[in-house]
C-alpha cells in the first residue's frame, strides 16, 4: 500500500468517528462498544489530525478534555458528551458526566506536537494553566508518601484495564475471567466514590507505581518545562524540569533491578515481575543507557519465546508469562499505540533496523486485518471493535 491511500484511510477513518454535540467536538474510539470520549485516546487522536494537517480537529479534541477538568485539576478518562449512552456498560462513577479517574498523562506532549504544526503561542497559552493543574494533580496527589513515584488508583487508569501487571493486587489467578476482573475493577470504583474520592483511603486498596505511567509522566513533565519556556514562564519552566528529574531518579531507586524498571506496588514499593511490554516502555523516555537499551531489546523485544514469534509486535504479554493469552484484550494481543510507544524509544536509541521491524509489522496488521481494537499477536487477526482509530498512529511511524 502506498502513503498517499494510507492517508485517505484514515482520513476516512477520523471522519467515520468523528462527533460534535452542543459544539463540542471529539473523537470516538469506536461506534461499538467505545461511543464516548476517552482520554488518552483523544491524545493519539490529535498527534493523527496533526499528521493529517488537520491541526483545528487536533487542538478542538483538546480544548473538549480540558472543558471537563475537575476542580483538582484531574482530566477524566471518560467524558459521556452525549446523554444516549450507547453499549458502553453503565458505571456509576459519582459524577453523570464523566468518570472520575484519568489515564496516562499524554496531554503536554500533544500540545507540542500541535505546536510544532503552527507555532501558535495562543494555542499554548490557551491552555498552559489547564496543563499546569492537571500535573500539579499528579505529581502532588497521586505521590502522598512524596517519594518522587506517582500512584495510580485503579487497573484502568493505565489505559490497560485486565492487564496481568495487576493480577496479584486484585488477587485474581493468571486464568481469571473477563467479568471477574471487570467485577474487581467495579469494586475499585465504588469504594473510591464511597470515600469522597479519598486517596489515602483508594491507595489503601489499590496502590501501583506503574511503569508505563510513570514514563510518560515524566516524558511529559520535560515538555511541560519546554511550553513554559516557550511562552516565558522561566521560573515554571526551571521548577519543571527540576520535577522530571527527580521522577526520573526515583525510578531508577525504586523501580529498577537487574537491568529492568519494573512496577512496584504499595508503601513497601514491592516489584511486579509479570513480564509484559512495560519492560520497554522506559525507552521512550530514554530511562535505560544505550547498554542497558541493548540488553532489554536483545534478551526481551527480539527473543522468541518472549516477544518476538518472527510474524507480528509487539505482544502486550510475554508468550512465556503465565498470563498471556492471546485474545484476551491487555493479556496478549498486540495494540497499536503500544507499537507506537515503542517505535518512538528505538528511535531514540538509533534502533533503525528494530523500529522499521515494528513500523512493518503494524503495517502489516492493517493491510491484512483493518482498524481494529487489537490484534492476535500468532495470526494477526483482528480482534475486538472495528474501526478503531489509533491505528491512525501509523502514519506518525512514516513522517
Ligand atoms: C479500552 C482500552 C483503553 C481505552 C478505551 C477506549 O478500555 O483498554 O485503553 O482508552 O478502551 O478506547
Amino acid at each position: 500500500m502506498e502513503v498517499k491511500p494510507l492517508k485517505d484511510l484514515v482520513d476516512q477513518l477520523m471522519r467515520k468517528n468523528q462527533r460534535n454535540v452542543d459544539g463540542n467536538f471529539y473523537t470516538i474510539p469506536a461506534e461499538t462498544t467505545y461511543p464516548h470520549q476517552w482520554f488518552w485516546d483523544s491524545c493519539f487522536h490529535s498527534i493523527i489530525y496533526t499528521k493529517l494537517g488537520q491541526v483545528d480537529n487536533a487542538k478542538n479534541e483538546i480544548f473538549s478534555l480540558l472543558k471537563k477538568q475537575h476542580k483538582n485539576g484531574l482530566i477524566p478518562h471518560i467524558i459521556y458528551w452525549d446523554k444516549n449512552r450507547g453499549d458502553f456498560p453503565e458505571i456509576d462513577w459519582g459524577r453523570e458526566d464523566t468518570s472520575t479517574i484519568t489515564q496516562p498523562p499524554m496531554i503536554a506532549y500533544v500540545v507540542w506536537e500541535i505546536y510544532m504544526q503552527d507555532r501558535d503561542k495562543k494555542f499554548l497559552r490557551a491552555v498552559y494553566r489547564s496543563l499546569e493543574r492537571y500535573y500539579g494533580y499528579i505529581l502532588e496527589d497521586r505521590d502522598p508518601e512524596k517519594s518522587g513515584l506517582v500512584s495510580i488508583v485503579n487497573p484502568d487508569e493505565s489505559g490497560e484495564d485486565n492487564s496481568p501487571r495487576f493480577d496479584r493486587l486484585m488477587q485474581l489467578n493468571p486464568q481469571q475471567t473477563l467479568d471477574e476482573n471487570f467485577q474487581k475493577r467495579l469494586f475499585f470504583v465504588k469504594s473510591f466514590k464511597e470515600s469522597h474520592f479519598n486517596m489515602k483511603k483508594a491507595l489503601a486498596e489499590f496502590d501501583v507505581k506503574d511503569v508505563p505511567f510513570n514514563t510518560i509522566l515524566l516524558e511529559n513533565v520535560r515538555i511541560l518545562a519546554k511550553i513554559a519556556k516557550e511562552i516565558g514562564e522561566k521560573d515554571d519552566a526551571v521548577f519543571y524540569e527540576g520535577r522530571a528529574e527527580f521522577l526520573a531518579l526515583s525510578m531508577r531507586k525504586y523501580m529498577f533491578e537487574d537491568g529492568l524498571f519494573l512496577s512496584v506496588s504499595g508503601k513497601t514499593q514491592e516489584k511486579i515481575l509479570t513480564k509484559t511490554w512495560a519492560l520497554f516502555i522506559p525507552l521512550f523516555a530514554k530511562l535505560y543507557t544505550k547498554q542497558e537499551a541493548e540488553i532489554v531489546i536483545r534478551t526481551f523485544l527480539l527473543r522468541e519465546k518472549e516477544f518476538n514469534n518472527r510474524k507480528y509486535f509487539l505482544p502486550t504479554v510475554s508468550f512465556e508469562d503465565d498470563s498471556y493469552n492471546p485474545t484476551s484484550l491487555w493479556r496478549g494481543p498486540i495494540w497499536m499505540n503500544v507499537n507506537w510507544f515503542i517505535y518512538k524509544g528505538l528511535l531514540k536509541y538509533r534502533k533503525i533496523n528494530e523500529a522499521k521491524r515494528i513500523r512493518n509489522s503494524t503495517f502489516s496488521l492493517i493491510s491484512q486485518s483493518g482498524f481494529r481494537e487489537y490484534y492476535h499477536p500468532e495470526t494477526g487477526k483482528g480482534l475486538g471493535a472495528k474501526n478503531f482509530t489509533w491505528g491512525g498512529l501509523i502514519l506518525d511511524m512514516y513522517y
